[in-house]
């Protein structure tokens, strides 16, 4: 019988891609994949490690399924037990000694290598580890991946980081900033498109500084950075829909939006992280930008010809962030009127130039300052969902909803949420629907 391994996969969608992947080289090499950790051979967790949060729940999913198999008499055999991913890259062997359920240690750039590194955990080794590097392209057939959605799929084009925030642990998890091959992107989108996919999610760290060593595939597009160049290449391609993120405020030049206004495909939704609206805190995070920076974009963003979504991240309790500093960030949210806001709280990232800093923000302000900011974006939020009542706008049907089967969900192309009854429409289809009522995170409508 067929080695049947599950894998659950934890924050970005760089990691649901690795795990898509992952999952494709298992099956190509022989193994199943499982929906349920109960009865699987092989359990492994794709982890992340951006805060502290995410790190603590995948190591009680470990003693969770650890615990499982050691009650469970009837299996024979303790499954393998493996993390893959940020926290794999960075806590590296330690993990071994944390958790002595675990018996594999898979690095963001081994994913590749994981059929080899089961078999050898199989037979009995003890504490294998890869940390190594990717070979990108290698065994790497586009279309055999086993994708999230038959829809909608994510496409890699930069991996890593080399901003260094200093609050942030990407840099050190995911390594230096590394492009694809414009080439290897545009064939993976065809691809795509043949197969009947109707979205694709060009997804990096920070997509705009997308720099290939070579510039295969971009030499018959314009453009004033080689991402604005990309996004004309992949726009070519015909995919219906095409939405980018994340975006750095720094490389975020203005060509981005310009080939947003010549091709209909580049979907009207810009993902521009801000953290702090504070200019002492920003220079602290060493985030290289101003607000003024910063609102020069968003209103460059906001200029285009076409309406063009715009959602950010805020992080509250930075070291040293005054009362003073968290209304400089209530005032830059409120100038910036964002369709979607994600907010976290500082969290220490040990090794990071910030850990150094005392955590000065208490448990107590971090939560009042949260809920504060919380409470003006639902404000704006509600201003701005209520606009789009009366209007007509496309969605791709991607499912039933979540939380009733008379109702089926999908995104607008300006990636907001949308509910509408089912009436007869098919998965993956795009319809259109008209808005008849916003609700605080989504919209709800009729198919026309
Ligand atoms: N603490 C809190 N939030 C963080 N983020 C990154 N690092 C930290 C940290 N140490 C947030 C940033 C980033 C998002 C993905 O996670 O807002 O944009
Ligand atoms: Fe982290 Fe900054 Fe890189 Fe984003 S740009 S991944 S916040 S270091």
């Amino acid at each position: 019988m067929k080695t049947r391994v599950y894998i659950e996969t934890f924050g970005c969608q760089m990691n649901v891609a690795d795990t898509e992947r992952a999952q494709t080289v298992l099956r190509s090499s022989g193994y199943d994949l499982t929906a349920s950790a109960t009865g699987a051979e092989v359990i492994l967790f794709n982890t992340c490690s951006v805060r502290a949060r995410a790190e603590q729940k995948v190591l009680t999913r470990v003693g969770e399924v650890a615990g499982v198999a050691a009650a469970n008499k009837s299996s024979i055999k303790k499954p393998v037990i493996g993390l893959l991913g940020c926290v794999a890259q960075l806590e590296g062997e330690a993990l071994f000694n944390q958790s002595s359920a675990i018996d594999l240690v898979v690095g963001t750039r081994a994913t590749d290598r994981l059929p080899e590194l089961i078999r050898r955990s199989q037979e009995g080794e003890r504490r294998v580890i890869d940390l190594g590097e990717r070979d990108w392209g290698a065994s790497w057939e586009v279309s055999k991946v086993e994708r999230h959605s038959p829809y909608i799929a994510f496409v890699p084009i930069i991996e890593g980081c080399n901003k260094f925030c200093t609050y942030c642990i990407v840099p050190y998890s995911r390594g230096r900033e590394q492009s694809r091959v414009a080439t290897d992107i545009v064939r993976e989108v065809e691809i795509l498109k043949s197969e009947g996919y109707r979205e694709v999610h060009l997804i990096g760290q920070n997509v705009n500084s997308y720099r290939p060593k070579l510039t295969k595939g971009l030499d018959g597009f314009d453009g004033a950075t080689p991402f604005a160049r990309l996004l004309r290449s992949v726009a070519a391609t015909g995919m219906e829909r095409i939405k980018f993120t994340t975006s750095f405020p720094r490389d975020f030049h203005a060509d981005i939006i310009k080939a947003m206004e010549e091709h209909e495909n580049l979907c009207d939704w810009v993902h521009l992280p801000i953290q702090s609206g504070s200019d002492s805190i920003l220079q602290a995070m060493r985030r290289g930008h101003t607000s003024r920076d910063y609102l020069r974009r968003v209103e460059i963003i906001k200029s285009a010809r076409r309406k063009i979504s715009l959602s950010s991240d805020v992080i509250i309790g930075f070291p040293g962030e005054t009362p003073q500093d968290f209304k400089e960030t209530m005032n830059l949210v409120e100038q910036c009127q964002y369709d979607a806001l994600y907010i976290f709280k500082y969290s220490v990232r040990k090794g990071t130039p910030s850990a150094r800093l005392p955590d000065s923000v208490s448990k107590e302000e971090k939560t009042e300052r949260f809920l504060e900011l919380e409470k003006l974006q639902q404000a704006i939020q509600k201003k701005i969902y209520a606009d789009y009542v009366g209007q007509v706008v496309n969605v791709l049907v991607e499912g039933e909803s979540a939380k009733s089967k008379k109702d089926m969900t999908g995104h607008t192309t300006c990636q907001k949420v949308i509910n509408f009854p089912a009436n007869n429409n098919r998965k993956g289809e795009m319809i259109r629907v008209r808005v008849s009522e916003a609700k605080p995170n989504s919209l709800y409508g009729q198919a026309v």
